[in-house]
């Protein structure tokens, strides 16, 4: 019952030139958009009305990076939900582990900004995830659980369908080492035990849980192919049309 949702992090690359052709060759290499996926495309902000333009015809949907949790007002180098509304985004990736580190993200801004992104009618891909030192620790579930209990805490049961989460072993982004299809499928249930504890089973049933870190076509079907892994957050394999989309038709044909 849950569509798989495959998303391109694009990170700190591609400005509106790059977007303008990385966009343009994904619809070649892709003309439709399967039926059975959501795609969707986290460019630069810098390049958010370059996406727009650019998929004004398209199935493929493009989404934010970040965002900041007030509406407007004296926050230098900031950008609003409503601006990101504006310009026609249906995403924002929220608490990604790269904010967390390098930008003082904590789980208490991540939980504000989940909440703003909800109530403009945006949907956040909340990243949660645990690093190499707390894995080898055994704590990775509490670390874990804790984020997805503090970015969830008091929003609204309505709203829960259109919270995603990401789950990103940190030790796995950018490292070309993937977590198992089993630690994935295993961390990805008690990420829904935990939504299911905070709200209800048929709740927990409809939020997608995406798996992110070094996904690439060659380990993409034995992760998608795991009961709940919804789809993927890519970094790296979302650079090029042809990885992104191939990762695109595994998901199209298990689903
Ligand atoms: P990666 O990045 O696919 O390059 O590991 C994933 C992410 O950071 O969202």
């Amino acid at each position: 019952m849950r569509r798989f949702l495959i998303a391109g992090n694009w990170k700190m690359n591609c400005g509106p030139g790059e977007t303008a052709t990385l966009i343009s060759n994904l619809k070649q290499r892709l003309p439709s958009v399967p039926d059975g996926v959501d795609v969707l495309v986290c460019p630069p902000e810098i390049s958010l009305t370059t996406a727009a333009d650019e998929l004004v015809d398209s199935k493929i949907m493009f989404g934010a990076q970040n965002v900041h949790f007030e509406d407007n007002g004296a926050f230098t180098g900031e950008v609003s939900t409503k601006m990101l509304t504006e310009v026609g985004c249906h995403y924002v990736i929220a608490g990604h582990s790269e904010r967390r580190e390098y930008f003082a993200e904590t789980d208490q801004t991540v939980h504000r900004k989940t909440k703003k992104a909800l109530e403009a009618g945006l949907k956040p891909i909340i990243c949660v995830g645990e690093s190499l030192d707390q894995r080898k620790k055994d704590v990775h579930d509490t670390m874990v659980s804790k984020q997805v209990q503090a970015a969830l805490n008091g929003v609204d049961e309505s709203l829960i369908q259109d919270t995603v989460i990401a789950y990103e072993p940190i030790w796995a982004i950018g490292t070309g080492e993937t977590a198992t299809p089993e630690q994935a499928q295993e961390m990805h249930n008690m990420i829904r035990n935990v939504i299911a504890d905070l709200y209800d089973e048929r709740s927990a049933e409809a939020v997608r849980i995406l798996y992110g870190g070094s996904m690439k076509p060659h380990n993409a079907e034995e992760l998608l192919r795991q009961t709940d892994v919804d789809g993927g957050l890519i970094g790296g394999a979302s650079l090029q049309a042809d990885s992104f989309a191939e990762i695109i038709e595994i998901a199209e044909k298990l689903s």
